[in-house]
C-alpha cells in the first residue's frame, strides 16, 4: 500500500492528488510529508529569541530562504557556525531544524552528530571515517532533505569530516540519491578570536555593533578555521574548494544581552517580574577584556545556574 500510493499521486488530477497526498502522509513515514519549512517563522524566532546576533540572524535566514527557493539546488546548503561558548550557536542550529520539519529536532530526518558521544576519543579514525560516510550516505538515500548538525567540531578527530567532501559539492547526483538537497550545519568555537577582535575594534571605535557585516568577516573566519588544528576543518579540502556556503559569525555577548537571557529564563520559570534577579545574574558574570569589560567570557551559558542561586 505504502509503495503504491506515491505512484497514484503522480497519476491523479490536482484536487484528488491532494486527497491522496493527505492519505499517503497519514500512513507513510515519509520525509517529504514531514518537510514543512517555514522561513518566516525561522526568521522571527531568530530575531526575537537569539539576542545580540544580528549577523547570524541575517545570514541564516537569507541562506536558508535562498536554498529552499530552488527546486533543484546546485549543491547542498553548508553552513558553518562560529563564535565563543554560550553565544547561541547550538540554539540557532536547533531553531533551524525546528522550522524545517513538522516534527522539529525530533524528526527522524534531522541528525545530530556529537563527536564525544558518537565517536569517543581513542577510536580508530579510518573506521570512523567509513562509518561517518556510510551513515550520511544511508540517510541521504533515505531522505534527500536530510539535515545534519555536527556540533562541537573542535572535539572531532582531524580529517574525519573530510570524508564528506564528495557529498558537499555540486557534482554528486547518483542514481536514486540526490545529494544536493541536504543541509549540513557545522558548529565550533574556532574563529572566535577573529570574531571577538572585530567586535572589540567596532566597540572601541565607537561604532554601532549593528553596523558590522558578515561579508567582512567571511574570509578571516575561513582562514582561521582552516589554520586551526582543532577546528574539525583543519587544512580541509572542504574549505579549499569553497564548499561551505557561508561562515556564520556569533558575536560576543554584552552585559545587556546576558540580562535579556536571564530575563527570558525567568519568564520560562514563571518569574517574569524578577528584573532584580536578571540584573544580578548579569552582574555576576565575568566580562573581558580588561580594561573595558565589554563581553561575557561564557556568553549566556551559566545564566540558569546563576538564577538557581539567586531565586
Ligand atoms: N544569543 C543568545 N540569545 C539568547 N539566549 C542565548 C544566546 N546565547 C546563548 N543563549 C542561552 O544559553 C544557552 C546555551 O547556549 P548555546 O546555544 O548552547 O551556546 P553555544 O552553542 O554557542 O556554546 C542556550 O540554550 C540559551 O538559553
Ligand atoms: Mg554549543
Amino acid at each position: 500500500m505504502i509503495t503504491i500510493l506515491p505512484l497514484l499521486l503522480l497519476c491523479v488530477c490536482a484536487p484528488a492528488r491532494c486527497v491522496f497526498q493527505k492519505l499517503y502522509c497519514t500512513i507513510a513515514d515519509s520525509c517529504d510529508c514531514d518537510f514543512r519549512p517555514n522561513v518566516r517563522e525561522l526568521e522571527w524566532d531568530l530575531y526575537k529569541n537569539v539576542f545580540g546576533q544580528h549577523l547570524a540572524q541575517e545570514v541564516l535566514s537569507e541562506e536558508v530562504a535562498r536554498f529552499l527557493a530552488q527546486e533543484a539546488p546546485e549543491k547542498p546548503l553548508v553552513l558553518s557556525l562560529h563564535g565563543s561558548s554560550g553565544t547561541g550557536k547550538t540554539m540557532a542550529g536547533d531553531m533551524l531544524a525546528r522550522h524545517l520539519y513538522a516534527s522539529a529536532t525530533g524528526s527522524p530526518f534531522v541528525h545530530q552528530f556529537i563527536p564525544t558521544l558518537h565517536f569517543p576519543a581513542g577510536g580508530h579514525v579510518q573506521a570512523q571515517r567509513e562509518q561517518l560516510k556510510s551513515w550520511v550516505q544511508g540517510n541521504v538515500t533515505e531522505c534527500a532533505r536530510s539535515v545534519f548538525i555536527f556540533d562541537e567540531m573542535d572535539k572531532m578527530a582531524p580529517g574525519l569530516l573530510d570524508v564528506l567532501e564528495p557529498f558537499l559539492g555540486p557534482s554528486h547526483v547518483v542514481f536514486r540519491t540526490n545529494y544536493r538537497k541536504a543541509i549540513y550545519i557545522f558548529i565550533s568555537t574556532a574563529g572566535e578570536e577573529v570574531i571577538n577582535k572585530a567586535a572589540l575594534e567596532q566597540r572601541e571605535a565607537g561604532r554601532d555593533r549593528e553596523e558590522m557585516t558578515a561579508a567582512e568577516l567571511q574570509d578571516a573566519i575561513a582562514r582561521a578555521v582552516y589554520d586551526n588544528p582543532t577546528s574539525g576543518l583543519y587544512n580541509s579540502p572542504i574549505i579549499r574548494q569553497k564548499l561551505v556556503t557561508a561562515f556564520v559569525p556569533f558575536l560576543p555577548l554584552c552585559r545587556h544581552h546576558v540580562e535579556r537571557c536571564a530575563q527570558a529564563q525567568l519568564c520560562q520559570r514563571g518569574a517574569c517580574g524578577r528584573r532584580d534577579v536578571a540584573r544580578a545574574a548579569a552582574a555576576d558574570m565575568t566580562y573581558q577584556p580588561s580594561p573595558g569589560h565589554y563581553f561575557s567570557t561564557s556568553g549566556c551559558k551559566s545564566v540558569p545556574a546563576k538564577i538557581n542561586l539567586l531565586l
